[in-house]
């Protein structure tokens, strides 16, 4: 039996959005030259109109970072800088509330992510590198730990601010200085971070964050005065990334693409399976490089698997993010729905099955529904290429061997899933599987102290945990 939800919309009025924003360097909001709009993806209403960095923005915001890095923040002690990243992980508790109602405007993403992962995440992450700033010399990155400079960190739209955390936190932490450009289609929390690095009193220049599109990514990434980039989003962009820097001095970090097997062998515990193959593939709308976008079926159990899937799926409610009992919002962007639809079709024309439960989308905004391809070879594009939507393609195998085979041939390395209540099983296949991030009887957990990052075309190099401290520090590495 399921009941009927009553609508229990989040207010808005928390939230102040400013008609037109600026840039944030060194330490005050500066007008914009050019703008472009900022709309939420569930209503097509524009929120506000975002600037566009150029060359002279770009160049004050490295000027802005680089002073700041050798006047001040290089020379701070680790016990001063991680007193600033409390103070920041704190005020960000503070006005939780305030984030989660303009991530999800902003974004799409349900408010109960945004609320109960997102924000909750973020200021984990300033929290956990808070307390490595003064304990640099016992992390095992060297007697010595010195920082690298400047960096410029370019992020995606997927878990905006989220993303500047993994980002921006390790590298006050190790006391490098900042100028970070968020997605296009999702700045706004990034500029309201910005207010908070003046609430916490932030010396000026140590975070600089310019918006723009792929164009200001590409001056960050090209400037001269910058030592090292952090780069989250697709793979193609990686490889232009990796190929500008490769002939500087740069430091580089890239985190990538993925198409992560989810692989259920026959004893798997069939219920808590079911919930994990939904969070894996469903969590804000399959927009998740981790995503478990592939998901592998013992033979045996595939038809009780999959006949448990969709009854699971009917229940999935999807609709306007604003409301707290909605686990599927809105496609972030008209691009990036076209993709996905796109994406599907292949499906349906190289002979694979499409399935969704009935569901009501709204008239306005970018949608799609939950849905799941079955009968998928290894050879269609929906199990070779990145959909970073909520469609899951269906593969079966008959033994462990096959299992693994079929899990690694892939272009990606970043996660995989194992099921299974056999220990010797999941740690066998755990030690088979060539992803970064191994989950067990479980899916999409995150935790700052645990290093995230890919093999292959899923990128280099790792962010959170000890690992992810070495990225920001001189001559040290983990790989
Ligand atoms: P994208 O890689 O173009 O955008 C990510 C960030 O890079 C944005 O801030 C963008 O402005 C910036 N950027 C774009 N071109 C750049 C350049 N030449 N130099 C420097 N920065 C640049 O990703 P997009 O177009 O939003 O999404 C396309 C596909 O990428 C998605 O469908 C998905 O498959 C994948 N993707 C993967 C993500 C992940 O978390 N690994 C996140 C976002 C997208
Ligand atoms: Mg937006």
């Amino acid at each position: 039996m399921s009941f009927e939800y009553a609508p229990a919309p989040e207010s808005r009025a928390v939230v102040s959005i400013k008609p037109k924003y600026g840039h944030f360097i060194g330490g005050k909001f500066v007008a914009g030259n050019k703008h472009f709009p900022t709309v939420n993806p569930a209503t097509e209403e524009v929120l506000s109109q975002i600037a566009l960095a150029g060359k002279p923005e770009v160049d004050a915001a490295v000027k802005a970072a680089r002073k700041a890095y050798v006047s001040t923040w290089s020379k701070m002690s680790g016990k001063e800088r991680g007193k600033y990243l409390y103070r920041i992980a704190r005020i960000m508790q503070e006005r939780a509330r305030e984030f989660a109602v303009l991530e999800t405007l902003d974004n799409g993403k349900p408010i109960r992510e945004s609320r109960d992962t997102d924000i909750p995440l973020a200021a984990a992450h300033f929290f956990y590198h808070a307390g490595w700033a003064d304990k640099l010399e016992f992390a095992g990155v060297g007697t010595s730990p010195k920082p690298l400079g400047v960096a410029g960190q370019i992020i995606p739209w997927n878990f905006p601010l989220l993303m500047l955390a993994w980002k921006v936190a390790p590298a006050l932490a190790t006391g490098n200085t900042v100028v970070l450009k968020p997605a296009e289609s999702t700045s706004l929390t990034a500029l309201l971070f910005a207010e908070v690095c003046q609430q916490a009193e932030l010396p000026a220049g140590v975070v600089n964050i310019v918006t723009g599109d792929g164009s200001t990514g590409a001056l960050i990434v090209n400037h001269p005065g910058i030592d090292k980039i952090a780069f989250t989003g697709s793979t193609e962009v990686g490889k232009i990334i990796a190929r500008a820097v490769a002939p500087t001095k740069k430091s580089v970090t890239l985190e990538l693409g993925g198409k992560a097997a989810n692989i259920v062998f026959e004893d798997a515990p069939i219920d808590e399976t079911v919930e994990g193959i939904v969070n894996g593939i469903f969590f804000n709308q399959g927009h998740v490089c981790c995503a478990g976008s592939r998901l592998l079926l013992q033979e045996n159990v595939a038809e009780e698997v999959l006949h448990k899937l969709k009854n699971r799926m009917e229940k999935i409610r999807v609709g306007d993010p604003m409301d707290k009992n909605t686990d599927v919002g809105a496609i972030n962007s008209k691009e990036q729905l076209a993709k996905i639809v796109e994406l599907a079709a292949t499906g349906d024309v190289e002979g694979a099955e499409r399935w969704s439960p009935a569901c009501n989308l709204p008239a306005k905004g970018f949608w799609f529904a939950p849905t799941i391809f079955t009968g998928v070879t290894q050879a269609h594009r929906i199990a070779r290429e990145e959909i970073f939507g909520p469609v899951l393609s269906v593969l079966t195998f008959r033994t462990p061997q096959e299992a693994i085979e079929k899990a690694n041939n892939t272009p990606f390395g970043l996660s995989a899933g194992i099921w299974s209540e056999k220990g010797s099983r999941t740690l066998w296949a755990s030690q088979q599987l060539r992803a970064g991030v191994i989950w067990a009887n479980t899916f999409n957990k995150f935790d700052p102290t645990s290093p995230f990052g890919g093999y292959k075309e899923s990128g280099w190099g790792r962010e959170g945990g000890r690992h992810g401290l070495s990225a920001y520090l001189k001559g040290v590495s983990h790989e």
